[in-house]
Formats: structure tokens, C-alpha cells, sequence
């Protein structure tokens, strides 16, 4: 007798009450990641790099590799991912310039959440592809990236760039340029970190 089934339609306030109760914030938090997991896939598919931070001890042999003297006025990070370097570069040459570009939204908007939080008034974070972007005003210049995307980016930083100015790629080397030194780091699977200067 206990267990009647209702022959009546739930009422609206009922089934709010309902989803409210259960099926809402689920839907909507599943909704959020899975939109987030299919930008992050488009992006990484698109420009064939995924936005993997750099380790710690990789980031620290970047600055043992850019000279004590060295005064940078303009830093670009290319792909500056959730922006974990571009804010260490910031706040190491607070004198400089630092531009981080990113293309993938996700990572570009932890950027500017960050940035909220972790003020740096000498960094800016853009939202771009770096290939389109003019670095003829870069002195250095910091990137992680991938091996496909590097010989396209030789060519550009080599168009762009002043003759001398300073170029540090992480784990993926430049295909035709000769590292002035390369530092290995046990810490981070033996990954190397490269030194370059532009040719003239
Ligand atoms: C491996 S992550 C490195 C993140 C950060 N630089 C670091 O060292 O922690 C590389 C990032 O480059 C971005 N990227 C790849 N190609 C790009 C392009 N052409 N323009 C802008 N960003 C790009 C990817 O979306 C990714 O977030």
C-alpha cells in the first residue's frame, strides 16, 4: 500500500526543486569541463603543441642561461601557456617589457585571472598566434614548444629579429642554428635547454 505511483505530472516547482537538488550544478560543472576539454583538444590539434608548463628546474636553467649583464627592454614569451614563465620573467627584469602570446583561450583567460591576483604591471598577455605577430622589437626571446612548429619559427624570429638579440628555446632545439650553449637538465627527463643568438 506504501508504494502508490503518482499518475500526476510533476509540478514546475517540483522539478526545479529537483534539478536544483541534483541534476543542475552537475550538468552545468559537466558541461564547463567538457567545453573546456574541447578547446584545449582544438588547440593543441591546431597548433600542434599542448599547453604543458615548463618544469621548475627547466625554467630556473633558462635564467642561469640569460647573461648576469644582460638588460632587456622587450621579452616575448611564445606560447606562454597558463602563464607560469611569463610571470617569472616579469618579475625578474621588472625594468622590461614582458609579452606572453597565447592562442589557446583556456590558457590565455588563467592568464589574465592571474594577473588579477599576481600583479605585474610590466606584463601583458596577449591572445594571438606569435607567427602573426611583429617581434622586430624582441631582445629576448622564450619559448616551449613542439618540434614541428620550430623550422617556421626559426625562419620568422630570424626575419624579424635584430642580429645578436637573444633566443632561449626549451627541450626542442632550432633546426639550422648553432646554440651558443646548451644546458641539460637532469630534474626535467634530461630536457636541454638551448641558447641562441640571431644570425646576422
Ligand atoms: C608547451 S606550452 C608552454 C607553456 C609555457 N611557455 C611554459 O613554458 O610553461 C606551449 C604553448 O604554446 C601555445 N602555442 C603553440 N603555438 C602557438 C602559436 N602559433 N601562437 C600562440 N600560442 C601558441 C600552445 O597553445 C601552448 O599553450
Amino acid at each position: 500500500m506504501g508504494d502508490q505511483i503518482s499518475t500526476q505530472a510533476p509540478s514546475l516547482g517540483n522539478l526545479i526543486g529537483e534539478l536544483l537538488d541534483h541534476g543542475i550544478p552537475e550538468a552545468i560543472l559537466f558541461a564547463v569541463l567538457l567545453l573546456a576539454g574541447m578547446s584545449i583538444l582544438y588547440y593543441t590539434l591546431r597548433t600542434g603543441v599542448p599547453p604543458m608548463p615548463s618544469h621548475p628546474s627547466a625554467r630556473r636553467a633558462v635564467f642561469r642561461l640569460i647573461p648576469e649583464s644582460f638588460a632587456p627592454v622587450t621579452i616575448y614569451e611564445l606560447g606562454c601557456g597558463w602563464g607560469g614563465m611569463a610571470f617569472e620573467l616579469a618579475a625578474r627584469y621588472p625594468e622590461a617589457r614582458v609579452v606572453g602570446i597565447e592562442l589557446s583561450p583556456l590558457p590565455w583567460l588563467v592568464c589574465h585571472i592571474r594577473k588579477l591576483f599576481q600583479r605585474r604591471p610590466n606584463l601583458e598577455i596577449r591572445r594571438a598566434d606569435f607567427l602573426k605577430c611583429d617581434l622586430a622589437d624582441a631582445d629576448l626571446v622564450f619559448c616551449y614548444l613542439m618540434v614541428a612548429p620550430m623550422r617556421g619559427l626559426e625562419r620568422k624570429l630570424a626575419g624579424d629579429m635584430q642580429p645578436g638579440s637573444l633566443v632561449i628555446t626549451s627541450t626542442f632545439a632550432m633546426p639550422e642554428w648553432m646554440a651558443e650553449t646548451v644546458e641539460t637538465v637532469p630534474e626535467a627527463t634530461s630536457a636541454q635547454i638551448y641558447r641562441y643568438r640571431v644570425p646576422g
